[in-house]
């Protein structure tokens, strides 16, 4: 194959979003996250919680994949996965991590840093009876992030387990469980024109929230 730059530094848009003041913000973080949340919800609503995280490995190599968050309040952001997975040996290693949204209709972006603990058990017995079948099978007979040879060895997996379920309740393998992240910093981006965008942060001090604006 031709080795050719592909150059796409013609690809250029403006962002146009509103003023966005630090007086504006809401006093918790939380707040301020849940109203963005539900603006973009609006004008956004696939995908609307899909959120990156990223971790590091115990020798600092970052990993960084998508996921779904299912639950957030003032104690912290959660998602479910399965421990044993690449991001699960991180986050064994090293607790500390980032969620970020990027909702590109609104022109926004917002980072939690923090530090993540596991859920207990009972929540994820709860969130795994309410996923649909199929999602439990793929869970129980997926040991994700592992390799196998093919998507027929994998499909064999699920329909043997369908076939020893006898169409009873699917049992919620140990590995899979949730993860919540504990917020010890915020920011909140709003794309500006000409560049000059607007970055607010949250940080926690004691049990402070602080206020700072960042240049973009
Ligand atoms: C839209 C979307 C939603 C996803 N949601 C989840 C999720 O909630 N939990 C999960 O474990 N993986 C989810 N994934 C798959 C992950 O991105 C990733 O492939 C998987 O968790 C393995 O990552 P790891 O090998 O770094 O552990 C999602 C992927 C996409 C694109």
């Amino acid at each position: 194959m031709e080795n050719q730059t592909k150059d796409l530094t013609a690809i250029r848009r403006e962002y146009c979003g509103v003023d966005f003041l630090s007086s504006e913000l809401a006093v918790s973080p939380v707040q301020q996250f849940s109203k963005w949340f539900d603006q973009a919800r609006q004008v956004r609503p696939d995908d609307v919680s899909s959120m990156t995280l990223a971790t590091a490995s115990a020798t600092g190599m970052p990993s960084a994949r998508i996921v779904l968050l299912k639950h957030y309040d003032e104690r912290g952001f959660c998602w479910y996965t399965d421990y044993e997975s690449n991001k699960g040996q991180d986050l064994a290693a090293n607790p500390q991590a980032e969620l970020m949204f990027y909702w590109n209709t609104l022109e926004r972006q917002i980072r939690i840093q923090g530090t993540v603990h596991k859920l207990d058990e009972q929540s994820a017995q709860r969130y795994f009876s309410q996923r649909p079948r199929a999602s439990q099978l793929s869970a129980a007979a997926s040991f994700q992030s592992q390799p196998i040879s093919s998507r027929t060895e994998l499909q064999a997996v699920v329909t043997e387990l369908e076939t020893r379920s006898q169409g009873a309740q699917i049992k919620k393998p140990s590995r899979w469980g949730g993860y919540c992240l504990l917020p010890s910093r915020f920011e909140f981006w709003q794309g500006r024109e000409g560049r000059l965008h607007d970055r607010l942060v949250y940080v926690l001090s004691g049990d402070q929230w602080h206020i700072q604006r960042l240049q973009p």
